[in-house]
């Protein structure tokens, strides 16, 4: 069989064949991520055939569990948050390659002590030395683990040893460079996954499909044809029992750093030479270093934040940020962002690309809708209620799909246009584009594809333009400072200013 390990293949955004058997280690295997999104990830390649039956799973965390105790809390999971998915018998052989090793971050032993259990299971499950190191641990703890995992010879191998790092990568620029520099001392980028859950999505990834398979989009997009972009995150959900994590992240480093500026690099780079890993990120990191905040001296033209008050969702009062538990009285950390950006190169020169994202918003919708230019002269001008651009909207999630805006005669005897749109859904093919991701991006990583993570340069670009912003919001401030906006509704109103202020707005959604 050919092994893609010992053999990458630069095979871009198409999978084929079948990965190598491995050990995939989960650090902060506790944690909710792995029992719902991690290990039903897996769980899902494996029932599709996609992965080989040795496939083996070793949560590592503090917590004193045994492997049984590791493999109830995963089926309990599955249960929860998968009630749909079947478990029974092939449940019970995955669940058998679930292994638990209790451990310190900082404590070399526990790293000795998970490197004699991964050798013990190479003999016991058929997994030839190949190991996906998966950090899913607190942020400030990355460099450690990365450390000691290194120490202790578990990343030497450059095409069997694999480091998967979740974001945040680093707070802003100056610890995404230290980060990085701890990473190159023991990895070799092509070792190196940085996930970003967005680019497993199909949306996502049909973006570059859209843009560059086909041949009557790509001339209008470019300052000649596009007036402006806006790109939304907006979610539903609050902070829930996540506090402590994002007390210090925040809604710029957990959605706008990552997230959405994955979506404008996509949006704004240009074509790549091929549809493999470097090239792409290469375009990436060029949109990225062409791009900077609107107003570097006058940030209030650049940045707002916000952060939600009290209010209801779907008929159900719910509290504020600053009241929901483990949230600091007075907290200042923003809930929703929104940023105007410019990009310096010849496609976009003048174009602003506006991004927003918020938590108790009041509705889930994540789309780049791209707003063309008014036509020169508006010879309907009296028939219309009002003047629409055309607008080209990619739907990320949910109802995932693409519309075109446009305007058309009214039936009638009367001259009357009116603004419809083209919809395409991907309900239409009747098959799921939705899905957490995650499957995807772990398969990429287990056949050393890394198209759909982000580059160590990458990452710091994307930190460099946002990092002044970072440096005004961190430092302390009154609340007041803080706008507010009540839960269940759009953005504060300092937020609609960024827009009108050019005699714009945001889309209602
Ligand atoms: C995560 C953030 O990365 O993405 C969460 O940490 C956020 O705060 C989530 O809720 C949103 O992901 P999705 O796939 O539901 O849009």
């Amino acid at each position: 069989m050919l092994n893609l390990l010992e053999n990458p293949l630069r095979v871009g955004l198409q999978q084929q064949g079948m990965p190598e058997p491995q050990i995939i280690v989960i650090f902060g295997a506790s944690g909710d991520l792995t029992w719902r999104k991690l290990v039903p990830a897996l769980y899902k390649l494996r029932r599709e055939r996609r992965v080989p039956p040795e496939i083996t799973i070793v949560g590592v965390a503090r917590r004193d569990w045994t492997h049984e105790y590791f493999r109830e809390q995963m089926q309990k999971g599955m249960e929860e948050a998968h009630s749909n998915v079947p478990l029974g018998e092939l449940w019970e052989d995955f669940s058998q390659g679930l292994y638990y090793c209790s451990g310190n971050t900082d404590n070399p032993e526990s790293y000795q002590k998970l490197k004699d259990l991964l050798s013990e299971l190479d003999e016991k499950r058929g997994t030839r030395g190949n190991r996906m190191f998966y950090l899913s641990v607190a942020p400030n703890l990355f460099p450690e683990a990365i450390k000691q995992l290194g120490n202790a010879g578990m990343l030497d191998d450059p095409y069997k040893h694999r480091l998967v790092i979740e974001k945040p990568f680093g707070r802003d620029l100056a610890s995404a460079k230290s980060l990085n520099v701890v990473v190159q001392k023991f990895c070799k980028e092509n070792q190196v996954y940085r996930i970003d859950h967005y680019l497993g999505k199909e949306t996502v990834q049909n973006l570059l499909v859209f843009r560059f398979a086909n041949a009557i989009f790509e001339p209008l997009w470019n300052r000649r044809f596009v007036d402006h972009v806006q790109i939304t995150v907006a979610e539903t959900v609050g902070v829930e029992d996540r506090a402590g994590y994002y007390e210090s992240s925040g809604a710029l480093r957990d959605m706008l750093q990552n997230h959405l500026m994955q979506l404008f690099c996509l949006t704004a780079m240009e074509p790549p030479n091929a549809m493999d890993a470097d090239s792409i990120r290469t375009e990436k990191v060029k949109a990225l270093q062409a791009t900077r905040l609107a107003d570097v001296n006058n940030l209030e033209l650049s940045a707002v934040r916000g952060q939600y008050s009290a209010g209801w969702m779907k008929g159900k009062q719910v509290p504020g940020y600053r009241e929901e538990p483990g949230v600091k009285e007075g907290s200042t950390t923003p809930t929703y962002v929104a940023m105007k950006f410019m990009v310096d190169n010849w496609r976009w020169q003048g174009v602003p690309f506006y991004l927003r994202t918020g938590k108790r918003m009041p509705k889930k919708v994540s789309e780049i809708a791209i707003h063309f230019r008014e036509v020169p002269s508006h010879m309907f001008q009296s028939t219309t209620q009002q003047v629409n651009n055309n607008v080209l909207a990619m739907r990320i999630q949910p109802n995932e799909g693409i519309s075109l805006r446009f305007d058309v005669k009214m039936p009638g005897a009367e001259f009357r246009t009116r603004s419809v749109d083209m919809d395409f859904t991907y309900g239409s093919f009747g098959i799921e584009a939705t899905g957490d991701a995650y499957d995807r991006l772990f398969l990429d990583c287990m056949m050393g594809d890394q198209t759909l993570f982000t580059r160590g340069d990458e990452v710091e670009a994307a930190w460099q333009i946002v990092t002044p912003v970072l440096n005004v919001w961190d430092a302390p401030s009154d609340p007041m400072a803080v706008p507010q906006y009540e839960a269940g509704t759009w953005e504060p109103v300092e937020a609609e200013f960024l827009l009108n202020r050019d005699g714009r707005r945001w889309r209602r959604l």
